[in-house]
């Protein structure tokens, strides 16, 4: 790691994910995501024009800047950037990338930038997307194109977006494409992409690209719900298979042991895991990890049948979130907690827990590169009162303001979301920006409450408590 990193100001800014804000996406030599496909094919809203950042990108980030954040998360988009199975370059997606960066920098923003953030090209999805080794290899190429392009002028490179939740979601919760239910299919994939993740920190290493190289996850915090051994256990479970195949093997290069274990009493195949590619992930961890916080899991012992409820219809929802898998955990809502309309549960302590968990067990920087409050925002005479995002970021804030006075090496807060944008399967009605997108009207850019909340908190204080 580059050692201006340590001497740097603490990063307070917004993010944002290719897919989810660019729209664009037939222009300039951009093939098709396995996203576009999917959502075409299945009538569902998608992401083809989304916040047009693509066209608006020096709009956002003059507000940005205006609004004293000093730092971006963005993703690139892959099929954007190589065009086909052979690694064709389409040097107009690049010429976009290049663009945001300069923009960035001349704003005094510094890039935060995720290399995958879910838009998988389409003709990698046809050879089987992450069940198949070659995309691993189609990543590093993908990563080595990127850092020939930009490396020096972005200090600060995540590999991939919360593993977890695009291999889960893909392959055993079976609401994001390609909708399949499949334990083996996903352990297999949920390996290759950690494969692929130290097969890129290799590269990184190998070519001395400048700054530092990190992985972002979704970090639950899983809570016994009762206070005895056998809720313990249950929440370890799901420690174990939520979060930490991931975080482990990617900062401590190993798989948890118990893990393993219990993956083999289960049937589960294990044989992709072979000699060569666990020595490659065992010897290239990362630099830091980037943690998504957004609210806790509170979890019972589970014997029950594995039944998985997702709220991706907030307030139309007529049933509650539900995760239960059977042998492992259950998760069960707590009666003590505020809930907003999509079943996520408001716990700022969960976020101080999260921080203070993965640094002492891992012992290298950590950044929160997401945390934000989905909402059904109602612009009133030309503004928008998101009180209760304001009170959000506020108590997550000052939980990381907590974490770090107790020696937390965190660098950097990062507002979900820039703007309004389009949320996966919960489409564009789920806000969650800072400024609001106008998605009936051209998408015009309308700050709303928490922007100018946000940009004096940093000035009169944040700033200020956070610095190193
Ligand atoms: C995590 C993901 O990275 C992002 O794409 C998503 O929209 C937000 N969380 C909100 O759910």
């Amino acid at each position: 790691m580059n050692q201006t990193m340590q001497s740097q100001p603490f990063l307070w800014g917004s993010a944002t994910a290719s897919y989810q804000c660019e729209g664009a996406w037939q222009e300039d030599g951009k093939v098709e995501s396995m996203w576009d496909r999917y959502l075409h094919e299945n009538g569902y809203e998608n992401g083809d024009v989304a916040s047009d950042h693509y066209h608006r990108f020096r709009e956002d980030l003059q507000l940005m800047h205006d609004g004293n954040q000093n730092a971006y998360r963005f993703s690139l988009s892959w099929p954007r950037i190589i065009t086909d199975l052979d690694g064709t370059v389409n040097e107009k997606g690049l010429a976009f990338y290049g663009a945001l960066i300069d923009e960035c920098l001349a704003q005094g923003i510094e890039p935060f930038v995720t290399i995958y953030h879910w838009d998988l090209p389409q003709y990698l999805q046809e050879i089987g997307g992450w069940l198949n080794r070659k995309t691993c290899d189609a990543f590093v190429t993908l990563c080595r194109v990127v850092w020939k392009a930009f490396g020096g002028k972005v200090k600060h490179w995540t590999t991939f977006n919360e593993p977890k939740w695009f291999t889960f979601s893909g392959y055993f919760n079976g609401n994001y494409p390609p909708e399949h239910r499949d334990a083996q299919e996903l352990i297999t994939c949920c390996f290759n992409v950690m494969l692929a993740n130290a097969m890129a920190v290799r590269e990184f290493r190998a070519e001395k690209i400048p700054g530092e190289v990190g992985l972002v996850a979704s970090y639950e915090t899983f809570y016994p719900a009762e206070d005895n051994a056998a809720c313990a256990a249950a929440a370890h479970n799901a420690d174990n298979f939520a979060n930490l195949w991931c975080t482990s093997s990617c900062a401590k290069g190993v798989f948890p042991a118990d893990l393993v274990q219990r993956l083999k009493e289960e049937g589960l195949d294990l044989s992709f895991a072979d000699e060569q590619a666990l020595q490659i992930i065992h010897d290239n961890t990362v630099d830091f990890l980037g943690l998504n916080y957004y609210s806790p899991e509170f979890v019972t012992p589970c014997e029950e049948e594995t039944e998985i409820v997702i709220n991706n219809a907030g307030k139309n929802f007529k049933r509650k979130s539900l995760y239960k898998v059977k042998g492992w955990f259950a998760t069960v809502r707590n009666p003590n907690l505020k809930y907003n309309a999509w079943d996520m549960g408001i716990y700022p302590q969960g976020l101080y827990d999260t921080l203070k968990t993965n640094y002492d067990l891992y012992h290298i920087p950590v950044y929160i590169t997401e945390n934000g409050y989905g909402n059904y925002d109602q612009m009133e005479n030309g503004v928008i009162n998101d009180d209760e995002r304001i009170e959000y970021i506020d108590g997550h804030v000052k939980a990381l303001l907590r974490a770090k006075a107790d020696g937390v090496d965190v660098r950097g807060y990062f507002v979900w979301s820039a703007m309004d944008l389009y949320s996966w399967k919960n489409g564009c009605e789920k806000r969650y920006g800072l400024i609001y997108v106008d998605f009936e009207h051209d998408c015009r850019r309308i700050p709303k409450k928490s922007y100018y909340w946000y940009r004096d908190a940093i000035a009169a204080g944040f700033s200020k408590e956070g610095r190193n």
